[in-house]
């Protein structure tokens, strides 16, 4: 497929920069549809690793692109600032939660808006420590990566003032099945961190995604970001949310801390907020925000045209009620993949809220022993079958289905039906295993 393009794109771009399931090239996309160089069309279940929210090629954003680049096509907003980008923290500010003064700051991506976080919070605190999840994925930069739990960041030491305590995964307990997985994070986290290695007046903030999502998909307890969010009140910690996956209405409600009614001291948001053009945000307390002048600023942040994508986005999510349509397709996607969890043995569990859903794979539902090879081999026959989707998680075996929120009913149909066919090809062993070991994933 497209192999002298493939070819020619391996011996220029950088590994480093690349993780890949399968050799599909693009020519072009639309709504939740994708088309390769050979003309090929594909429903996508990732939007682009949750990038395109609201589809690829939305007319309402590419009419505002243009009028924007035209009458103003660029300013350092850090020196020469224009409305367009306080327009959009003016909007942003408006759908967070917060009855205290907040500020906005903008980047271009979830790891420079991480980094954010890593800087200023211990700064603005006056406390040196931060404290994170295993599993967690926040971004590739130094400060980000230093947040980061994921075994994709595991190749550098990052900084040192960082501690990471488990995820409470309901799935796969950290220390062991127990009908109080919350009791025991917190426990832990307040019995042993804080009273060792992390002492709560030497600890600035705790960044938490809301469903770990390239951590596997994991959603937390219910109770369990209250709880988290008690201790931070208690401990005066700021709690901050990245929602840089699954924000932006992908779970039914803006950010997925709305489920729980929690009220961050911090939110970082990137991917799907520009649709498809590159911007970050972090919405969080004036004291953290404003902790110093000029000490965490990108020429370009906040750029016109990227504000303005951004803006008309917010608008384009309320009006066409994408955040109903990811609820209700959600559950319409969930109830459907139940029905073939009975079929396949391999499907353990299926979890997600929304518009971010999880299948994690295993050899067998008793042991429950991740099935990497079997994930990637399933992923790799849908691409072949017509559908797009990538695989997450810190055992490389949860089938993650982020697709763009305007997804329908019939979309839904036929990935299920793909996702069948794939189970049945791999039961019949009809999937060509050195075909798919050319690719290393994550
Ligand atoms: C939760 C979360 N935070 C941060 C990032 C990093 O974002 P970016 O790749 O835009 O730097 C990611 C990327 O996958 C993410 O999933």
């Amino acid at each position: 497929m497209s192999k002298s393009f493939l070819d020619k794109e391996n011996s220029v771009i950088a590994n480093s920069l690349k993780i890949r399931f399968y050799p599909i090239a693009l020519k072009s996309a639309q709504n939740t549809r994708i088309t390769d160089q050979n003309d090929k069309e594909y429903l996508d279940l990732t939007a682009g690793w949750a990038v395109a929210g609201i589809g690829y090629g939305h007319p309402r954003i590419s009419k505002k692109i243009k009028e924007q680049y035209e009458t103003l096509s660029f300013t350092s907003q850090l020196s020469a600032p224009e409305p367009v980008m306080v327009s959009l923290a003016e909007k942003l500010l408006q759908i967070t939660p917060g009855n205290f003064a907040k500020k906005v700051w903008f980047g271009h991506s979830g790891s420079d808006a991480n980094d954010c976080i890593a800087k200023l919070v211990p700064l603005a605190k006056k406390r040196s420590r931060m404290i994170s999840f295993m599993g967690s994925y926040h971004g590739q930069t130094m400060g980000s990566l230093s947040l980061s739990g994921h075994p994709a960041q595991s190749s550098f030491i990052g900084s040192g003032n960082v501690v990471k305590i488990p995820y409470p995964n309901p799935y796969r307990p950290p220390f062991g099945e127990t009908d109080n997985l919350t009791g025991q994070i917190i426990q832990f986290l307040e019995q042993e961190v804080f009273s060792t290695i992390c002492p709560p007046e030497h600890t600035a903030g705790i960044i938490i995604e809301g469903i770990q999502s390239d951590g596997g998909l994991v959603v937390p307890p219910s109770n369990f970001l209250q709880q988290l969010q008690d201790i931070c009140k208690r401990y005066e910690i700021a709690l901050i949310f990245d929602e840089v996956k699954v924000g932006m209405g992908r779970t039914g409600k803006w950010f997925s801390f709305d489920h729980e009614n929690i009220v961050p001291d911090a939110i970082v948001m990137g991917k799907s907020l520009g649709a498809g053009l590159p911007i970050s945000a972090v919405v969080g307390r004036k004291e953290i925000l404003d902790s110093g002048t000029g000490i965490h600023m990108f020429t370009a942040s906040g750029n016109p045209v990227c504000s303005t994508a951004a803006l008309e986005n917010l608008h384009i999510i309320e009006e066409e009620r994408l955040m109903e349509n990811a609820t209700e397709m959600g559950n319409y996607f969930m109830n459907l993949l139940r029905k073939l969890q009975k079929k396949y043995e391999w499907i353990g569990d299926i979890r997600g809220k929304g518009l971010a859903i999880g299948v994690e794979l295993v050899e067998d539902r008793v042991t429950k022993k991740p099935a990497p090879e079997k994930t990637a081999a399933i992923c790799y026959r849908c691409y072949e079958l017509g559908l797009i989707v990538f695989y997450v998680g810190i055992h490389s075996n949860v089938i993650e289905i982020t697709p763009p929120l305007t997804i329908n009913k019939k979309d839904v149909d036929l990935a299920v039906a793909i996702l069948d066919q794939a189970f049945s090809d791999l039961q019949e062993q009809k999937i060509n295993l050195d075909l798919v070991n050319q690719f290393t994933g994550w």
